[in-house]
């Protein structure tokens, strides 16, 4: 007993190895940026690739969303031309082909001079990134609002670019939600996982994207005032406003909402009884969210399908909406105080499990196609990824910006888990030469099919450094709705 409480103490305690490690971790991400046609345009997604080339894959491609933290980071630098290079890059490989017109691509390599894209047409099991797609309007008007680059925002291919995404969003569809309805596998988490329909990452990413085009279209109209693009403004608008309603409406829950919710009449036909609109049965709502709800925690649910919703936890989605915005204060502290609440199921030994609980027994054969890197505990399914700390960090920080005066107690409290978790995380990425991500319930072994130096590892514990001991402040650089 003794032992291992020692053991875990190693893993939080401050270390005087930290500048050491901060400067390794600088020069390996250096080593991770590759140039096209002669000039810096991102990060691959790792730097190595255990188990020789055969089965290195694509990780030596630029993918879109490992580029996020990448084009942040640049961005705290001031290393604005990278940024900027990498945009262009993306919006010359925005398709153009009939049937995915404006859809921007998971990923980007050059071979033999020529710029190879993936639009799913390359990747396993041949899926198509949705995230990336919506990513792209984030990072463009962050780089856009932080360089003061407000040409290239206005301008006319970067308007064009917006314009045909949106063409993809902002249309009729059978279902009439302001929700995009997307296969499983479009985002993070890219193998089957049962994650179809309106899987929590993809709608707040929406609501990220539509809020971005709002802005970048906003530089434009001032330029020139045009009719048609007032037109598209309003009509963007009124889709976020809608789609955060459905949200918080059908995503969100806490403690008293399950009350509430489990003693709903079922069945209900017609346009007056509006209590349980997607015929969800009691049955459905798993023991688990007893206790980890508590008394006053909060978050917003994996997905909504009708008679099917995932109670899952995803924490990518939940952390975004706490950055966009998109759920209110008072929730976002409920749901810092169910991070807090469920630490040791969601940072362990290494923060942060990407998805909770996982999926097992039959569940997992049936719902992954016995997907073995999706094995319970592993990977997406309820592996821990180091890369998915800093938008925790980032959630907290920007909280406390915006609103100083709230729940000190409690923003204290999550410092502090965060200060400990940033030593976890220290302390231990460099002995396991930052790994992609961590398996079992505690996330203390190194994944089975890691990557080593995953760049999204190196420069997510890097944001964190810059965000907790370098310049606090620049924790403003994540919210989008700001001038
Ligand atoms: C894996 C991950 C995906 C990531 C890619 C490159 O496919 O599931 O989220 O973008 O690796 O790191």
């Amino acid at each position: 007993m003794a032992k291992q409480f020692s053991q875990e103490r190693l893993r939080v305690r401050p270390s005087s190895r930290e500048e050491a490690v901060v400067n390794a971790a600088r020069e390996h991400f250096e080593r991770t940026l590759i140039s096209s046609r002669g000039e810096l345009v991102g990060s691959m997604a790792a730097l190595s690739h255990p188990g020789g080339k055969d089965q290195a894959l694509n990780y030596d491609e630029v993918f879109l969303r490992d580029n996020v933290p990448v084009m942040l980071l640049l961005l705290v630098q001031g290393r604005f031309q990278i940024v900027r290079n990498f945009l262009e890059t993306c919006l010359e490989l925005q398709s153009s082909a009939y049937q995915t017109r404006g859809v921007f691509p998971t990923s980007f390599v050059e071979q033999n001079g020529v710029l190879v894209a993936d639009y799913g047409q390359r990747s396993i099991g041949r899926i198509t990134s949705v995230d990336a797609s919506l990513w792209w309007p984030v990072l463009c008007w962050l780089y856009v609002r932080r360089s003061r680059d407000w040409d290239f925002g206005a301008s006319q291919r970067v308007q064009r670019g917006v314009q045909l995404l949106l063409d993809l969003v902002l249309h009729p569809t059978f279902e009439g939600t302001p929700v995009l309805f997307v296969p499983d596998c479009a985002f993070m988490i890219d193998r089957p996982m049962d994650v179809w329909g309106a899987p929590l990452e993809i709608e707040v990413l929406l609501y990220g994207c539509l809020g971005s085009c709002c802005q970048l279209m906003a530089l434009a109209q001032k330029s020139h005032n045009s009719r048609l693009l007032e037109q598209r403004l309003v009509l963007t608008r009124e889709w976020k406003h809608d789609l955060r309603r459905y949200l918080l409406k059908h995503y969100w829950v806490t403690s008293k909402t399950m009350q509430v919710l489990r003693r709903r009449p079922t069945e209900q036909y017609g346009d007056t009884q509006m209590l349980n609109e997607f015929n969800v049965q009691p049955q459905v709502i798993p023991p688990w969210l007893q206790d980890w709800l508590e008394n006053r925690g909060g978050y917003l649910i994996g997905n909504m399908r009708t008679g099917r919703p995932d109670f899952r936890f995803y924490s990518l989605g939940n952390c975004l909406a706490c950055l966009f915005e998109l759920i209110t204060a008072p929730q976002q502290r409920a749901l810092f105080r169910l991070v807090l609440h469920n630490r040791e199921h969601l940072m362990a030994q290494m923060p942060m499990r990407i998805c909770h609980p996982p999926l097992e027994g039959q569940q997992w054969s049936e719902k992954t196609g016995s997907d073995p890197k999706n094995w319970p505990w592993s990977y997406h399914n309820g592996g821990h990824w180091p890369s998915l700390l800093w938008y925790l960090g980032g959630a907290v920080l920007l909280h406390e910006q915006r609103y100083p005066q709230a729940d000190v107690l409690l923003m204290g409290q999550m410092r502090a888990m965060l200060e400990e978790c940033y030593w976890m995380q220290l302390n231990q990425l460099p002995r396991q030469q930052w790994a992609e991500y961590f398996d079992g319930p505690t996330g203390t072994w190194v994944g089975q099919q890691a990557r080593t130096y995953q760049t999204w590892t190196i420069v997510g514990f890097l944001l964190l450094h810059h965000l907790l001991r370098v310049n606090p402040s620049d924790a403003g650089l994540l919210d989008i709705n700001r001038d």
